[in-house]
């Protein structure tokens, strides 16, 4: 009896064995074919784009074989859906920036082999596709990876065409090239500009560099499925703006003469006017590097951004990068000539005048003085005020999740009532409503 058992379970045994590959054959089709579309890659598995840009609207598309995504979440599309004459990979994508001529600019041009692509909304731009060498004199072809830079960011308007360890900096005004090698950098395959910072993508990691130097600061390669897709099992490895709007505080905001505008809260930064592609906080000590400490108020004068903490003043000139103006921090006293805490400041664009508010007090400080002259001091309808900024459409003051609008700083110091306070909103600030 215990032998025609034994028999039995050996002989099962080994059918089981012999059956086990095609078992194991059987469940592989299974999970890889849950709907039936065996083609659709997974990006949560860990894959290696072949180009990555923004399109006119800010809507992020990531290439892969002959498939798309399309934002940060979501599944594959097949790319013809989107760029109706591809039908296969691209080497490289990138979305033209080039104010000067609107002809191409948010214009996204994908490369393929010794071609270029040129597609405004969605739409292939007439004689198209072209030689490289005819839209882009001097860039090879077959290239890995492809991106803009503005002039601020680069020292020109300029693409960065990467091929190998080289990077084929492109000036779009001038047309020529010139060539850096940057070997300690990973080889890109595709490079992406998101919230003026530039990432090189290296498998299904990423690495952010600085664009004109190629320096690399910070702990990397970092993996993309936690920052730039949303993965199950992949938690998010930054920072995530998640205060309701109507809990909304800020610190400080300034808007420049080129129309930057940055917005400070805690120990983080937003640029808001590039709110298309998205609105990010990133921690103030990645572009301002000595402030550790979070800033009271900020202003901008000239190509100039003035960052105060406490009794502090840094001063920053505003290029490629910031950098710490020789000599500063220094005091509030030594640079403005006023004490005390500062809750918000501003100058209006082309003017001279700094507008520091302290309490339930505005101060006029006329910058071209040396030493700084007070012109006015104006007690102001309301107190309690975090923020301030000036533009041409006149002057904001926030106030927890409130701002008041005035056309002028004249019409601020005359008013004895407040305004009817406005809300601020998700798309101006980045909170949840
Ligand atoms: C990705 O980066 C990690 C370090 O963060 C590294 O250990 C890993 O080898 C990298 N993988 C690839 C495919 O580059």
């Amino acid at each position: 009896m215990a032998l025609t058992f034994k028999a039995a379970f050996l002989a099962l045994m080994l059918a089981l064995t012999r059956a086990a590959p095609f078992i194991l054959w059987v469940s592989v089709i299974l999970i890889s074919h849950p709907d039936g579309d065996s083609a659709l890659p997974d990006r949560c598995a860990g894959i290696e784009f072949d180009a990555i840009t923004p399109d006119d609207k800010g809507q992020t598309f990531f290439f892969k074989g002959d498939h798309v995504w399309k934002g940060f979440d979501g599944d594959a599309q097949p790319s013809s859906q989107y760029f109706k004459e591809l039908n296969g990979h691209v080497d490289a994508a990138f979305r033209m920036h080039n104010p000067e001529n609107k002809g191409d600019h948010d214009h996204i041009y994908l490369f393929l082999d010794d071609k270029v692509f040129s597609y405004f909304e969605h739409t292939l731009e007439e004689g198209y596709p072209k030689e490289i060498q005819e839209d882009f004199p001097g860039v090879p072809t077959h290239l890995d990876a492809a991106v803009e830079c503005p002039k601020g960011e680069c020292i020109t308007d300029s693409v960065l065409f990467f091929k190998g360890p080289d990077v084929h900096v492109y000036d779009i005004v001038t047309k020529t090239v010139k060539t850096k090698t940057w070997p300690h950098l990973p080889a890109c395959t595709s490079v992406f500009r998101w919230l003026e910072h530039y990432y090189c993508f290296h498998g299904h990691n990423f690495t952010r560099f600085q664009p004109v130097t190629g320096e690399v600061t910070g702990n990397y390669p970092k993996d993309a499925r936690r920052y730039f897709m949303r993965c199950p099992d992949f938690g998010h490895g930054g920072e995530r703006t998640t205060l309701k709007c109507s809990d909304f505080k800020m610190d400080a905001i300034t808007t420049d003469d080129t129309g930057r505008m940055y917005m400070f809260k805690g120990s983080n930064y937003m640029r808001l006017d590039t709110h298309r592609d998205g609105l990010h906080a990133f921690p103030i000590t990645r572009s301002w590097k000595e402030l550790t400490n979070g800033v009271d108020a900020v202003f901008s004068y000239n190509d100039r951004i003035y960052l105060i903490k406490g009794d502090q003043v840094y001063i920053y000139k505003a290029g490629a990068h910031f950098t710490l103006i020789e000599g500063y921090p220094k005091t509030l006293k030594e640079e403005l000539n006023i004490e005390g805490q500062v809750d918000a400041a501003f100058v209006c664009p082309g003017q001279r005048t700094a507008h520091i508010i302290q309490g339930r007090k505005i101060t006029y400080i006329n910058l071209a003085a040396t030493p700084r002259e007070i012109t006015l001091d104006a007690p102001l309808p309301f107190g309690d005020i975090d923020a301030a900024f000036c533009s041409s459409d006149g002057i904001k003051i926030f106030q927890g999740s409130n701002y008041y609008h005035y056309d002028s700083p004249m019409l601020l110091v005359m008013s004895r009532i407040a305004p009817i306070p406005l809300k601020v909103t998700s798309a101006m600030v980045g909170c949840e409503d």
